[in-house]
C-alpha cells in the first residue's frame, strides 16, 4: 500500500488576524492535487484555529501546535486535547524541537502527550530530530531512535501518527539537509520500526522531513524513497507553500 504524501504547514507563533486571513485566501485559491494524492494540514496558532477552520477549503485540514499532556483542568495557559476535539481540530503537532529545547519537554513527556492526544481521537504529527552537536558527534541515529522509542513505549497503534524528522540545525536556518542526509535518517527510522514495532508499521508509517524546506528544494527531497512529505515552517506562510504541496506529484509519477 502506497503511503499518501503529507504536507504540514507549521505557522508557529506568527501572524495577525488579517495576515492569517490572507494566508487562508491564498490557499483557498491555490491549485493543488486532489486528496487522494496529498494530505495537507496547516497549523495556525491556537487563537486562530477557529478562524482558519471556518474559512479554509475543506480539502485542507487544521492542526494545533501543541496540547496538554492529560485531561484539561487547572493548568493555566494550557489547551487540552478535549478542547481541540470540541472545535473539530483533527490534528496536533507534538514534540517540536522548539518545545523540546526551549520549554524542556522530555522524550517521556512527549510520549505521554502523543498517547493522550491519540486516546482522544486526535491524529498526531510527532517530531524528532538531532541538534548540530549531536550530529557532529555521530549520535543522530541514537537520538532519533530514543525519541521515537519514548513514543513507542506509550502507544500501541501508529495509524494516526505521522513522524516528522526535523534536524534542529536545519530548522529556520536556511540550511536544509541534503536529500541523501534526509533519506539516510528516514530509512534508518523505518528499519527501527521494523525491528522494534512491526514490519507493517515500518511499511505504512509516513515519515516526513522538516527543516528549511522551500519551493526550490522540495522536489529533489520528495523524490527520496523513504520521504513521505514535509513539515514546513517559514515557507508555509508564503505563496511558495503551494509549490511545496505540488511536489507530491513527484511521488505520483514515480
Ligand atoms: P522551517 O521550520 O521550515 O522554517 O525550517 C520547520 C519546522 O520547524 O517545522
Amino acid at each position: 500500500m502506497a503511503r499518501k504524501f503529507f504536507i504540514g504547514g507549521n505557522w508557529k507563533c506568527n501572524g495577525t488576524n488579517e495576515e492569517t486571513k490572507k494566508i487562508v485566501s491564498t490557499l483557498n485559491q491555490a491549485e493543488i492535487p486532489s486528496e487522494d494524492v496529498v494530505e495537507v494540514v496547516v497549523s495556525p496558532p491556537f487563537v486562530f484555529l477557529s478562524l482558519v477552520k471556518s474559512l479554509l477549503r475543506s480539502d485542507i485540514q487544521v492542526a494545533a501546535q501543541n496540547c496538554w499532556v492529560r485531561k484539561g483542568g487547572a493548568f493555566t495557559g494550557e489547551i487540552s486535547a478535549e478542547m481541540l476535539v470540541n472545535l473539530g481540530i483533527p490534528w496536533v503537532i507534538i514534540g517540536h524541537s522548539e518545545r523540546r529545547l526551549l520549554l524542556n519537554e522530555s522524550n517521556e513527556f512527549v510520549g505521554d502527550k502523543v498517547a493522550y492526544a491519540l486516546s482522544q481521537g486526535i491524529k498526531v504529527i510527532a517530531c524528532v530530530g538531532e541538534t548540530l552537536e549531536q550530529r557532529e558527534s555521530g549520535s543522530t541515529l541514537d537520538v532519533v531512535a530514543a525519541q521515537t522509542k519514548a513514543i513507542a513505549d506509550k502507544i500501541s497503534h501508529w495509524d494516526n501518527v505521522v513522524l516528522a524528522y526535523e534536524p534542529v540545525w536545519a530548522i529556520g536556518t536556511g540550511k536544509v539537509a541534503t536529500p541523501a542526509q534526509a533519506q539516510e535518517v528516514h530509512s534508518e527510522l523505518r528499519k527501527w520500526f521494523h525491528k522494534n514495532v512491526s514490519a507493517e508499521v515500518a511499511e505504512s508509517i509516513r515519515i516526513i522531513y522538516g527543516g528549511s524546506v522551500n519551493g526550490a528544494n522540495c522536489k529533489e527531497l520528495a523524490a527520496q524513497p523513504d520521504l513521505d512529505g514535509f513539515l514546513v515552517g517559514g515557507a508555509s506562510v508564503k505563496p511558495e507553500f503551494v509549490d511545496i504541496i505540488n511536489s507530491a506529484t513527484v511521488k505520483k509519477s514515480a
